[in-house]
């Protein structure tokens, strides 16, 4: 359904790989697992087929068609989904990206990304999700991948998703969970709910740069239940990604993206132990489940009550 050809030729491909590398170098060098990790990450970045699985699995929480709907994409990075929901997906996508500093070129980047697959450079703007740029009730979908554990002010974010969102329209805001046993920036495995400090002292004795945990917000369940409460009465929650989680764990039909193959091999090991049904029972009681998959509704607007 989502068929057709790539978004560009691996010549533009490779070129924009030759771009990346260098940023993610600079910035995840000293983080991630390894030189392979770094250049996983890239070719992941640059990868449409990521993009159109995170789409599918947006569509099918969306319930309907994305096609012909306007979406916005918070935190577009290189903007390739973006890309892949105008060209692939038919919709009227749209992204913000501040390119800031840890992420220096993102933005930059992006609008060439854009252009070489035809894509209007106007779908994707400078912004923060903090203050989005967009008028009130504005999108159908409101989509978020691997941004809120990076922004200064989550629960500003997540109140100014649901001012953009028209009434009835649905969210998905994707999270690494901190309450779980995987930090997926350094590829290793985590203790649930490591405060900042302890994470670093431990990250340091594996040879990695402890620095980057001050950049993160360790998002766990609780937190983002605490932070999305005062919205409450304004958005109906349809899932916490608690049944994907599950059918990941279960099933390791997960495609390996980032260091998640290492995820694999230890998953595989719990299999091996006979052990999976108790981890999920345990995991599903204390939310181990990562990422955190949030997904609601904005509340149709209430009848006007004229007389
Ligand atoms: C790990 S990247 C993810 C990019 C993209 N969503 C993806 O999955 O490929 C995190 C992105 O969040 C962006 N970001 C950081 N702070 C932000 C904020 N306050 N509002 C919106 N985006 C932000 C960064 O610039 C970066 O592009």
């Amino acid at each position: 359904m989502h068929e057709g050809p790539a978004l560009f030729d691996e010549a533009a491909r490779d070129a924009f790989y030759q771009r990346l590398f260098p940023i993610y170098e600079r910035n995840f060098g000293s983080v991630a697992a390894g030189p392979q990790h770094v250049v996983q990450m890239t070719h992941d970045s640059l990868n449409e087929q990521r993009s159109a699985e995170q789409l599918a699995m947006l569509e099918i929480a969306v319930g309907e068609p994305l096609r012909g709907k306007r979406m916005l994409e918070v935190g577009s990075g290189i903007g390739l989904t973006t890309s892949v929901a105008r060209k692939k997906f038919g919709i009227e996508a749209y992204g913000i990206e501040p390119g800031d500093d840890e992420y220096e070129g993102s933005l930059k980047l992006s609008y060439d990304i854009l252009k070489a697959a035809g894509v209007d450079a106007e779908a994707v703007r400078y912004g923060v999700g903090e203050a989005i740029p967009f008028p009130d009730d504005h999108f159908d979908v409101v989509y978020s991948t691997n941004v809120l554990e990076h922004v200064n002010v989550p629960p500003k974010v997540l109140a100014e998703i649901v001012r953009v969102l028209k009434p009835g329209g649905v969210a998905q805001i994707v999270v690494p969970n901190y309450g779980s046993w995987w930090e997926g920036h350094y590829g290793i495995l985590w203790l649930p709910h490591l405060p900042a400090w302890l994470g670093k002292l431990y990250v340091r004795a594996l040879g990695r740069d402890p620095d980057f945990i001050d950049t993160l917000q360790l998002v766990s369940r609780g937190k983002v239940e605490r932070w999305i409460a005062p919205l409450g009465p304004r958005i109906d929650i349809l899932g916490w990604g608690t049944d994907v989680w599950e059918e990941r764990v279960t099933g390791l039909g997960f495609s390996e993206y980032s260091a998640l193959g290492r995820l694999k091999s230890i998953l595989r090991i719990f299999h091996k132990l006979r052990v999976v049904p108790l981890l999920i029972k345990v995991g599903k009681l204390l939310h181990w489940e990562t990422p955190i998959i949030l997904t609601f509704r904005k509340k149709p607007a209430a009848p006007a009550s004229g007389l």
